[in-house]
């Protein structure tokens, strides 16, 4: 199988069903009780490179600043791999002559909510609000949509981002999560912040930060606007 289709075949429902949740008296805590067994939900005083590489799933406690509620309300019941190597690169991987191999069927199947569970659990996500001090400084600026041909060439090749990100399924690279649906999935004012200084956000971000200018960033996320729609 390519790994084409093979991710195609992960992203199409080898996700578990989760068992339901136990009435406790904080909402919240009860209700993300079974996350924390993979995620964050609480800032951490420090996070080690060790605990960063072994992680299973990405930080949730600025969730409410992250994501956009509605994707998020509806990845939780229908999850897609966002991660197409998996959390920490490197793991699921093997580096061969003719480009990295994905073991894609070790990858984690996330667990699948139902729609009222997806509506508590987002609702609790949303009050988690650390960094909100760096939203608050982000200006979005004005997003226009940009020219498919010179986004992708802006993206792909001069600012390189491509190595570690797919813009469109199965292409690009797979060390950082997939581009593809970011604007649909991520807060604007995240996505501008988190392109400006990653590690602000994640202490220990596999990104580097490449000091791109507002102008640079506002370009880039055009094109993720552009191809979100197209993918839509
Ligand atoms: C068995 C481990 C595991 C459990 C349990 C789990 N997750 Fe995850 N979660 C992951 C992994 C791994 C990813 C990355 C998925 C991918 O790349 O497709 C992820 C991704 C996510 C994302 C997207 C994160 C991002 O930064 O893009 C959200 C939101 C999320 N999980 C929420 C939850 C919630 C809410 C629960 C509890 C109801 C939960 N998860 C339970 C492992 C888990
Ligand atoms: C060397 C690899 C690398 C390069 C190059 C890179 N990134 Fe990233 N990026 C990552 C990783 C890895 C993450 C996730 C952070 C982590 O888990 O450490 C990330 C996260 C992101 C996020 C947040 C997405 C999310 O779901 O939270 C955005 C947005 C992003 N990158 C945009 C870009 C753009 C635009 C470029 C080009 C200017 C770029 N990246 C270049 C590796 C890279």
């Amino acid at each position: 199988m390519t790994i084409k289709t093979k991710l195609l075949s992960v992203a199409l429902g080898l996700a578990v069903v989760m068992p339901s949740f136990t009435a406790v008296a904080n909402p919240t805590a009860g209700v993300l009780s079974e996350c924390m067994a993979c995620h964050t939900v609480s800032e951490p005083s420090e996070m080690t490179l060790g605990e960063r590489m072994n992680r299973i799933g990405p930080s949730l406690y600025y969730a409410g600043n992250k994501f956009k509620q509605a994707w998020l309300e509806k990845w939780l019941q229908n999850p897609t791999r966002l991660y197409p190597a998996g959390v920490f690169f490197g793991q699921y991987v093997e580096v061969t002559d003719e480009g990295d191999f994905v073991f894609e069927e070790d990858l984690v199947s996330h667990p699948k909510l139902n729609e009222q569970q997806a509506k508590e659990t987002t609702a609790a996500l949303f009050t988690l609000k650390a960094k909100s001090g760096l939203a608050a400084e982000t200006s979005p600026g004005e997003i226009k949509n940009v020219s498919r041909r010179m986004g992708e060439m802006n993206f792909r090749k001069f600012k390189a981002c491509a190595s570690c990100h797919q813009d469109v399924v199965g292409e690009g690279g797979v060390s950082g999560p997939e581009l593809y649906t970011a604007f649909e999935r991520l807060q604007l004012t995240y996505l501008i912040s988190y392109m400006k200084n990653p590690v602000a956000w994640e202490p220990k971000s596999l990104m580097p930060n490449q000091h791109l200018k507002q102008k640079d960033i506002e370009k880039l996320v055009g094109y993720l606007k552009t191809i979100a729609e197209e993918a839509q």
